[in-house]
């Protein structure tokens, strides 16, 4: 039994900071989302090819999940596709926690099957696995993929999944100009040989890399990734500023190019978009192509700023 390839859009669309919507303000990103506001995301980005959703249960502890299922409601099931996760730091103590976590998220989504399904992180590699198989045999799940493995965990998952006849079908890290780990420790070379999809994740920086925050105009107050970014906004200001350069000559923003450099690096972004108008500057980033020098010069730039934003839940590669 092998699992069909994958096709997705070029460019996934993510739904972390939905996980505040609705809630009493500022969460992890501080933004302040309606669900009329997200119904018009999803009509737009639909309208444009993009229609491959990725959340968590760990984003909002469901509430992500519940306000995609929200904002999705009315468009056909065919016509779009859902990425969820395991977490394992959230395992219930029932017989099967993988499992019910999905039942838990199909609840939510109110559907019947997702078409990527992740191990969240690599907590326990030879211990969730294998919890795969049965949802993949039953339908449940249509792809499978791991997020934060590094090279050898995704090989060991591959491995365990192999033994089935499925394999692991993508990849999930944090990739951006910023932090490039998984190129440098050859997982972006691993899936490239062997066909698998990578999703890029925080190609944006949260916000950092679109530009449109600055030492004078910071991320949110109060906001988790205001204290992550917001010291280092000095040091990005050089980078920034070429990358809205180089978007200009094209109708993109400085978020437009950090958008094309992942494409170009051959990887799927998974963009964290939060307003209609995001889905203007997708569209814009999926028609760009960068040249080899601007690629360099770009990764040039952000090695000169030289930060570190490896998130909290993150190990080395
Ligand atoms: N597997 C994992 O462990 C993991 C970890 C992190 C993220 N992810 C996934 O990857 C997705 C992306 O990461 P992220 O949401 O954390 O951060 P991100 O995509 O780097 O940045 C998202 C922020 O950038 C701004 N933005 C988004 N699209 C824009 C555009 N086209 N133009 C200008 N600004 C734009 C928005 O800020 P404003 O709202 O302030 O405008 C948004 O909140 C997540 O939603 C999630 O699905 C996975």
């Amino acid at each position: 039994m092998t699992s069909k390839a994958l096709t997705v859009p070029a460019v996934a669309l993510g739904t972390w900071a939905w996980g505040d919507s609705g809630e009493a303000g500022d969460g992890y990103f501080g933004s302040r989302l309606s669900a009329s506001g997200l119904r018009e995301v999803v009509g737009k980005a639909h309208s444009n090819g993009l229609t491959l959703w990725d959340t968590a249960v760990a984003y909002g502890m469901g509430r992500s999940e519940t306000a995609l299922a929200q904002a999705l409601a009315g468009c056909h099931r065919g016509e779009y596709q859902l990425s969820t996760k395991f977490t394992p730091q959230l395992a219930g103590d029932g017989d099967d926690p993988v499992g019910d976590m999905l039942e838990q998220s199909l609840d939510r989504m109110r559907t019947d099957y997702v078409d990527l399904f992740w191990i969240h992180d690599p907590a326990d590699v030879a211990r969730w696995t294998p919890s795969l198989i049965p949802l993949l045999r039953s339908g449940k799940v249509k792809q499978v993929g791991v997020s934060n493995h590094n090279l050898k965990e995704i090989a060991l998952a591959d491995q365990i999944l192999g033994e089935a006849g499925f394999r692991v079908e993508a990849v999930q890290n944090h990739y951006s100009l910023l932090h490039r780990s998984s190129e440098r420790a050859g997982i972006l070379a691993h899936c490239r040989e062997h066909g698998v999809r990578f999703f890029s994740y925080m190609v944006l920086e949260q916000g950092a890399l679109t530009g449109r925050y600055s030492p004078a105009h910071p991320l949110p107050e109060g906001s988790n990734r205001a204290t992550v970014y917001n010291g280092i906004l000095p040091r990005l200001q050089e980078l920034t500023d070429r990358m809205g350069a180089i978007g200009k000559d094209r109708g993109a923003s400085a978020a437009g190019v950090a958008i094309a450099w992942a494409i170009a690096k051959g990887t799927t972004p998974i963009v964290g978009v939060t307003k209609a108008d995001h889905i203007d500057g997708v569209v814009r980033a999926r028609g760009i192509e960068l040249a080899d020098e601007e690629v360099a010069e770009l990764e040039a730039l952000a090695d000169a700023a030289d930060v570190d934003t490896r998130g909290w839940w993150e190990n080395e590669m």
